[in-house]
């Protein structure tokens, strides 16, 4: 199980500025108004991720079952939470050594890194699936239409087991383009939101292919979702984390840092600042009125950030509530020789275990972060497997869904990235977006570019 250390974030003599458990107290209309509000959104149907522990993935290991056993690699095309999750899974787990394939993730449209993407991987062995849940995404779809249109030509005779298509059950033209080409497809389902999706298709399939036991993540999701059912935040870790993380964002500290001491975790904290940032940065509140809010997701790495980022953290501007990610048990470890036994330099370190080094500086990250009086969370991993990623992702889907009730704005939706997406259509010449591109236009004339 997942431990969440807390009381750094908690006032005490160390760091009397904290949170008082009185103002947790204080907290409990609040906490109890946002809980039924969760409660209504799941009867209402809008938080699926909240049942996908209970998924059927008889398809998933079904259609692995069937794949020609030639296939050693998966690349997947998607961006934001169709891509995000899957990559995040598949660092955690290989970094251990335990994966028997491979798995690319192509989510950006740089040509550099696609021309690296695909001398990376040999095609004949590699299923390419093709994750978005809109099938409207620039980014997706132009790798979707370069890469299905090499594996054509290259494989003529037989592409179509070559692709995989996951997106909306029902909705979108890819759909038809499944039904067209009879690829193998997967669903997003229809009442989970992109960031929230990690668990469904979108992330389980490349999982179960490269090796994960995404039986073992679903249980350890259903364990911390169970764990999480429980109004009083004192036995329910994401309800008091999005609680405490919105008081303090309410005092002024508009930073989250998450700091695994893990390169395996590292891109967790990556996944984090999507789920954290996308979903409570907003304009309005749920009657809509401008409210701006949003704290601001920060990922570093332990200890690598300690000699770039710490100084900041330890004496810069006090706006900052800090996560740590540690490992108690690592699967691979070394033990440091002492080569100098008479060099009190570094013999000191000799005999000494590399994780014992890299969790003793965890700690006097802690200890020195605490006497600065920065507010600081340890989220501790037993060992890093399926059920331990499970229950985190678990509990920062929830965490944000219900920081999001206490913001009162609706952590589901993203408006804010819709300009962006519009004044690329017009730019790209997309049709219907003509009054834009004549915007666009004024806005460079003004600025007397070309
Ligand atoms: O969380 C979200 O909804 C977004 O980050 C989407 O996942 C992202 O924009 C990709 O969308 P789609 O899956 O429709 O291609």
């Amino acid at each position: 199980m997942l431990k969440f250390a807390y009381h750094n974030l908690l006032a005490s003599t160390l760091i009397p500025s904290a949170i008082p458990l009185e103002k947790l107290k204080e907290s409990a209309e609040i906490v109890k108004v946002a809980h039924q509000e969760i409660l209504s959104d799941r009867r209402a149907d809008i938080l699926g991720f909240y049942n996908l522990p209970e998924l059927d993935t008889n398809h998933i290991t079904d259609f692995i079952a069937k794949q020609d056993d030639k296939f050693d690699t998966m690349l997947v095309l998607g961006i934001g939470g169709s891509a995000l999750g899957n990559k995040a899974l598949y660092s955690a787990l290989k970094t251990e050594g335990e994966l028997k394939k491979k798995l690319f993730v192509y989510d950006n449209v740089d040509p550099v890194f696609l021309h690296e993407t695909l001398g990376s991987v040999n095609l004949d062995t590699t299923i390419i699936n093709i994750i978005t849940k809109s099938g409207t995404t620039a980014e997706t779809m132009a790798g979707y239409m370069i890469l299905v249109d090499i594996i054509k030509q290259k494989f003529p005779s037989d592409y179509q087991k070559r692709i995989v298509i996951t997106t909306d059950r029902e909705k979108g033209f890819l759909r038809q383009v499944i039904a067209s080409e009879g690829y193998a497809s997967f669903v997003v389902p229809d009442n989970v939101g992109g960031r929230f999706s990690v668990l469904t298709d979108v992330g389980l399939v490349s999982s179960a292919f490269v090796g994960m036991d995404i039986a073992a993540l679903l249980q350890g999701a259903a364990s911390m979702r169970n764990r999480c059912q429980n109004p009083d935040i004192w036995d329910n870790p994401a309800y008091l984390n999005a609680l405490i993380h919105f008081l303090y964002y309410r005092m002024g500290k508009n930073i989250s840092v998450m700091m695994p001491y893990s390169n395996a975790l590292y891109d967790f904290a990556d996944w984090y600042r999507q789920l954290w940032a996308e979903s409570l940065g907003k304009r309005k509140d749920n009657s809509g009125r401008d409210i701006f809010v949003g704290q601001t997701p920060v990922k570093a790495l332990g200890t690598t950030d300690q000699h770039s980022q710490v100084q900041l953290y330890t004496e810069g501007p006090n706006d900052k509530v800090f996560t740590f990610l540690t490992v108690e048990n690592f699967k691979h470890d070394y033990t440091i020789p002492n080569l100098h036994p008479d060099r009190e330099e570094v013999s000191y370190l000799g005999g000494r275990k590399l994780s014992e080094l890299l969790n003793a500086e965890r700690f006097a990250t802690e200890i020195a972060l605490s006497q600065a009086k920065r507010p600081n969370a340890n989220i501790v991993f037993p060992v890093i497997d399926e059920f331990h990623l499970g229950e985190f992702i678990m509990l920062y889907e929830i965490q944000t869904v219900f920081a999001g009730k206490l913001l009162q704005i609706n952590p589901l939706d993203q408006p804010g990235v819709e300009a962006g997406k519009i004044a690329t259509y017009a730019l790209m010449g997309k049709a219907g977006f003509d009054k834009e591109r004549s915007d666009i236009e004024q806005y460079k004339k003004e600025r007397g570019l070309s």
